[in-house]
């Protein structure tokens, strides 16, 4: 396994659409990605990671989520889909194209998504809390959208200003 450099913003590949992940591109390849991108994610601190983030503009993402109750909800996502959400949560997000950065971003609480594992089988999966926000913030960076546009107006501003300072600082990546 090995380290993949992340992309950090306003790296133009983080505000692109992920191309679809085709049926005839799981295989080894596929899983070799998936592989570096946990050991990225997990180095890194993260519990989430999508494709754009590490120069890969393709509709997958990797998630780890402690669960309070039972084991961590550690899956690979490929072509995922948002089928229902439910309810709201309102808190601190976090990303790794954003070092430094936690802003509150307004989520749903529960989230129904259908994917492709490694394999290329379709699976779905009915999480809250955590594993919802990381499921839609990661679903978003497949999609082009960083949680800055997740942000109301006001908590933009803020974001951006904070970018700014650590920019200057040179503490952005
Ligand atoms: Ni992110």
């Amino acid at each position: 396994m090995s380290l993949l450099p992340l992309s950090f913003y306003p790296d133009p590949i983080l505000l692109s659409v992920g191309k679809p992940v085709g049926d005839g591109e799981f295989g080894p390849e596929l899983e070799k990605l998936a592989a570096d991108m946990f050991e990225t994610m997990e180095k890194a601190g993260g519990v989430g990671l999508a494709a754009p983030q590490v120069g890969v503009s393709r509709r997958l993402f990797v998630m780890d989520t402690p669960e309070e109750n039972g084991p961590n909800e550690r899956h690979v996502l490929v072509n995922p889909e948002i089928i229902r959400v439910e309810g709201e949560q309102v808190g601190d997000e976090g990303c790794l194209s954003f070092p430094g950065l936690y802003q509150v971003v307004k989520r749903e609480m529960r989230v129904i998504a259908r994917a492709q594992n490694i394999k290329g089988e379709e699976f779905e999966l009915d999480v809250s809390d955590l594993a919802a926000r990381c499921i839609l913030h990661e679903t978003d960076h497949c999609d082009g959208i960083v949680f800055l546009d997740r942000m109301t107006p006001l908590k933009r501003q803020i974001a951006k200003r904070k970018i700014k300072a650590l920019q200057n600082k040179g503490e952005w990546n």
